[in-house]
């Protein structure tokens, strides 16, 4: 799917491997991606908004496609706004699917012209999610294998 915009949105409080996974196979795939970090106020994060686009954008230098962003309100009317023709989310298991497909076809309902795409999650990142990534920072666990090094130390300030 070349010379289209692709859109990653997600809360990312913190960017995980599992993320990383699926931004680097959608880079892969469409001319530009952005990443797009939600302002949910019904979801109490860890991270402001710009602390997590600093974050993603630490883990990913050499994506010389993606962009990321921040951004308050619609996510189909973001998509139309970009001109991005697809969002792009992943998948682990069966429990996603439900939530999943509702935004799927509401965003379709809101924004015809996008269309969603899921990705399989690999098969490492299957269990791997933020909530898990903090808790296990917070109960003094190693969370190297579920994030990379360069956030490492941002996670284990806030967490701790
Ligand atoms: O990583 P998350 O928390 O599962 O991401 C959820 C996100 C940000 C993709 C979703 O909450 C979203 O799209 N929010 C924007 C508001 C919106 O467009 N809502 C209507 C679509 S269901």
């Amino acid at each position: 799917m070349k010379n289209s915009i692709a859109i990653c949105p997600g809360s990312f409080d913190p960017i995980t491997y599992g993320h990383l996974d699926i931004i680097h196979r959608a880079a892969n795939m469409f001319d530009k991606v952005i990443v797009v970090v939600a302002h949910n106020k019904n979801k109490v994060t860890s991270f402001t908004p710009l602390e997590r686009v600093n974050m993603i954008k630490k883990c990913i230098p050499e994506l010389n496609n993606v962009e990321v962003d921040t951004f308050d309100g619609l996510l189909a009317d973001y998509a139309k706004q970009k001109g991005a023709k697809a969002i792009i989310k992943g998948l682990r298991a069966m429990s996603d699917f439900e939530y999943e497909f509702q935004m799927a076809l509401t965003n379709k309902k809101l924004n015809p012209d996008v269309e969603t795409l899921f990705l399989t999650t690999s098969a490492q990142n299957m269990y791997l999610s933020s909530s898990m990534v903090k808790q296990i920072a917070s109960m003094g666990g190693d969370i190297s294998s579920f994030v990379p090094e360069v956030i490492k130390e941002d996670i284990l300030e806030r967490i701790n």
